[in-house]
């Protein structure tokens, strides 16, 4: 069982983690969130800097919590893909240079696959379950919304069944947060208001009903929500707040669960893992338990500290490849685009069927 260095900077978060196995014996995250607060997103530029400053101390600390050196490790795994090119390069850069010094392995990690095997980690507090191949991933964060067939914990035996044509499900929570001057991130905020409130008293549209397509569009819903705010005019910190926040949620938390059991029905899979930032949201975690459970399917949500981004899930991702004696020294590449083969375009909805001309594209 390989004992791997995790590191982490594809977006507003530096994180550190080494990882024994399953077992999580450090997890350092340094958060970025006040620092773009201010400008309601992630500011590239201000993140490349915070992680330049923070890189060496959250590398340095998880060693240290994890009781260990740089000596005791057996491999260095890295987010290389998909983020922001100058956050990722900074995480990339220290990995190389530790690699190079302390002559070990390393293998570069696509962000998307850590969120979707994080469901394996075994933290202190929590009890890891285990899910058994194949498995259907939702994966929504602030990034990315998509649905994956998991049959193993290589790229390879990853495949997208449908993704978001516009918006991810965390970006709109994010601008819906914004425009109602909620502050950022949205998400945990809206989670909290949306408790509060009734979300069958403010009527918002159906986010992409069509129910055969494996795909989600949340901008139609985030531009619902500013008509109704130019109508109604913003709430203040009342009831009303409470209802449009619980009514958003609930459209996508029905859309997210819509799209994922219909997945799980077609591809005739009995296991449905939900992953990424917003498989924190409460909401979706206890009605996806129920929506799943009236389906005959085994739910299965992983831990908070899982879900928003850390370096234990590339740590894990990275320790399948090291385990099969894998190594990128010498030629690790970042990207911003995920390594997964996508079917669904930004805008333009499904890709066409190889061979076949598409009047749209
Ligand atoms: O996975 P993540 O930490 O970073 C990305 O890879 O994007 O996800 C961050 C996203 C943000 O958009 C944030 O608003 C959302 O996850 N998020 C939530 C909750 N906690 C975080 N969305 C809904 N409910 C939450 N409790
Ligand atoms: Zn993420």
């Amino acid at each position: 069982m390989k004992r791997v260095l995790g590191i982490e900077t594809s977006c507003d978060e530096t994180a550190a983690a080494v990882v024994r196995g399953r077992r999580v014996e450090s997890d350092v995250v340094h958060s970025q969130v006040a620092l773009h607060a201010p400008y309601g997103g992630v500011v590239p530029e201000l993140a490349s800097r915070d992680h330049l400053r923070n890189i060496r101390p959250v590398i340095e600390a998880a060693l240290s919590r994890a009781g260990c050196s740089l000596a005791d490790i057996d491999g260095i795994a890295v987010t290389c893909r998909p983020g922001l090119s100058g956050a990722l390069l900074v995480g990339m850069q220290t990995a190389q240079g530790l690699a190079w010094a302390a002559h070990k392995p390393i293998v570069g990690v696509d962000h998307l696959i850590g969120h979707l095997l994080a469901v394996f980690l075994e933290f202190d507090t929590a009890q890891a379950q285990s899910p058994e191949f194949p498995f259907i991933g939702l994966l929504a964060s602030g990034g990315h919304s998509a649905l994956y067939k998991v049959s193993g914990p290589l790229a390879s035996n990853i495949e997208e069944l449908g993704a978001t044509r516009d918006d991810a499900a965390g970006e709109a929570f994010d601008k819906v947060a914004k425009l109602l001057g909620l502050g950022y991130p949205g998400g945990p905020i809206i989670d909290k208001l949306a408790a509060q409130g009734d979300p069958e008293k403010v009527i918002l549209s159906k986010p992409m009903p069509q129910k055969s397509a494996l795909e989600f569009s949340f901008s139609g819903l985030k531009t619902n929500v500013l008509r109704w705010v130019t109508k109604h005019g913003r709430p203040g910190d009342d009831q009303t707040l409470r209802d449009l926040c619980a009514s958003f949620q609930r459209r996508v938390v029905d859309a997210l669960l819509d799209k994922a059991l219909i997945a799980a029905k077609q591809a005739d899979i009995g296991r449905l893992v939900i992953a990424g930032g917003v498989a924190a949201n409460r909401e979706l975690r206890t009605r996806g338990a129920e929506r799943a459970a009236a389906q005959g399917l085994e739910f299965i949500i992983p831990p908070f500290r899982a879900c928003t981004d850390n370096a234990a899930m590339i740590a894990y991702a990275g320790a399948m490849r090291l385990e099969r004696g894998e190594d990128d020294s010498g030629r690790l590449e970042m990207s911003p685009h995920t390594l997964l083969p996508t079917v669904t375009r930004k805008g333009r909805g499904r890709r066409p069927a190889p061979g076949t001309q598409s009047s749209s594209a």
